[in-house]
């Protein structure tokens, strides 16, 4: 209710410490489907650089120097991690779905530019693809054709290629998909979209922030930036696997000339020329600055870091997983994500039985299957704990005595 008189501190303090108590403890390490948070000294950095420019706003920004050098650098900053070339151009966005909208826009502009005649733009998409591109399409009046991803849950290039129409305008590849956590042959996708004259957009949203650092430190992962050729785009999260407060992603072209298919300018108005390349209008420069903190706390050194313990945690959990008996890790968990299921038993009871135990876990729909973002918080003992729970609520549900509450998978 709003207060006819103003509350003190305190009591509005105690109000939010009580709300909290409700939330999934994610400094256990268990985020349930949300993202490492920014835990211990990284969130004091943040928090404290977001403070130091609250209220600047990154509209209006020539009057705020620091707005514009934080943004800026963090432009620079991904630019690099992304391996950009010159002439390419980073938005600062507030997250992944505005990131993805904003590949959908420049294709469809572009397209529109280029082919007058052209009525119907489309893009084609594995199944896999996150629904922020069917709310671009929506919104842009746009046709998303879905098309069946192959058995080991990567985008299929022949069957994409074969839903390319002369509607089609782009293509787009996950870096990894949020369902099963594999990344898409970006190689290959870059490749079609090039031999077809369509655009390819990446979403590495998930993996932006994370592939790179894998890399760096060995892992297999398949190339999923502008090394690429054929790449158009790509999207990253910072708040996600950038370990930032959330509320900024990344949007990044390989060519600062298609900016023009981004942004929106209107001057037919009495107050002048009006122009953004994002969709907010106003927005506060406190992410940018968290993020900007962030990024140069860690340094590569640090992100490396957090990328071995994502390695060591999801090792240990995937050989832990496998040794209950019944449980099989669906698809290699090869950028933060580690999805199991099983042949015997209900995996949704056992998901219940995580939860009623403290381990609240996040199961996806096709195959019905456990879903767990890996944090780097979740070193030894919380993956220990994690899996003796998990063995007594396998036992359980094999007896009979934990049984399914849940109706569906919700990602909401
Ligand atoms: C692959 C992928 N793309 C895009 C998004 C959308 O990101 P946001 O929730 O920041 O809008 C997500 C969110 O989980 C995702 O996993």
């Amino acid at each position: 209710m709003f207060p006819e008189h103003g509350m003190i501190w305190k009591d509005l303090e105690r109000e939010l410490w009580a709300a909290r108590l409700e939330d999934v403890p994610w400094q256990r390490g268990w985020d349930y489907m949300y993202w490492p948070e920014t835990e211990g000294n990284l969130g004091l950095v943040a928090k404290a650089a977001a403070d130091q420019i609250d209220n600047q706003r990154i509209l209006g920004r020539k009057g705020n120097p620091s707005a514009l050098k934080v943004e800026g650098e963090v432009q620079a900053m991904v630019k690099q991690i992304l391996g950009a070339p010159d002439g390419a151009a980073t938005t600062l966005t507030a997250g992944g779905t505005e990131s993805n909208y904003h590949a959908v826009k420049v294709a469809r502009e572009r397209a529109r530019a280029e082919r007058p005649d052209l009525e119907s733009p489309e893009i084609v998409v594995p199944y896999t693809a996150h629904p922020s591109f069917d709310k671009a399409g929506q919104i842009l009046g746009m046709r998303v054709v879905r098309v069946p991803a192959g058995t080991d849950f990567r985008a299929d290039v022949a069957a994409m290629g074969a839903a390319i129409t002369d509607n089609t305008v782009m293509i787009v590849g996950s870096a990894p998909n949020f369902p099963h956590g594999v990344v898409d042959p970006i190689g290959e996708l870059g490749a079609l979209a090039q031999s077809r004259g369509i655009r390819c957009h990446v979403d590495a949203c998930v993996g932006g922030f994370l592939i790179p650092f894998l890399r760096d430190i060995g892992q297999n992962v398949g190339a999923f930036d502008f090394s690429v050729a054929g790449v158009g785009s790509i999207s990253a999260d910072l708040h996600k696997f950038g370990y930032t407060p959330t509320g900024i992603s990344t949007f990044t072209l390989r060519d600062e000339a298609d900016l023009v298919h981004q942004r929106f300018a209107f001057g037919d108005w009495p107050y002048g020329h009006y122009q953004t390349d994002t969709f907010a209008g106003s927005r506060n420069a406190g992410a940018v600055a968290a993020a900007w903190a962030v990024l140069k706390h860690l340094g590569a050194e640090g992100y490396r870091e957090k990328a071995e313990q994502i390695v060591a945690v999801s090792a240990a959990l995937q050989t832990g997983i496998e040794a209950i008996g019944g449980l099989t890790v669906i698809a290699p968990p090869e950028a933060g994500i580690l999805v199991y299921s099983s042949d015997e038993f209900d995996i949704v009871a056992v998901a219940d039985g995580l939860a009623e135990r403290g381990f609240p876990s996040r199961w996806a729909k096709a195959p019905p299957a456990i879903h767990l973002l890996l944090s780097p918080l979740a070193i030894d003992p919380i993956y220990t704990d994690y899996l003796a729970a998990l063995g007594e609520v396998v036992s359980g549900v094999k007896a009979g005595t934990i049984k399914r509450v849940s109706a569906e998978a919700v990602y909401s």
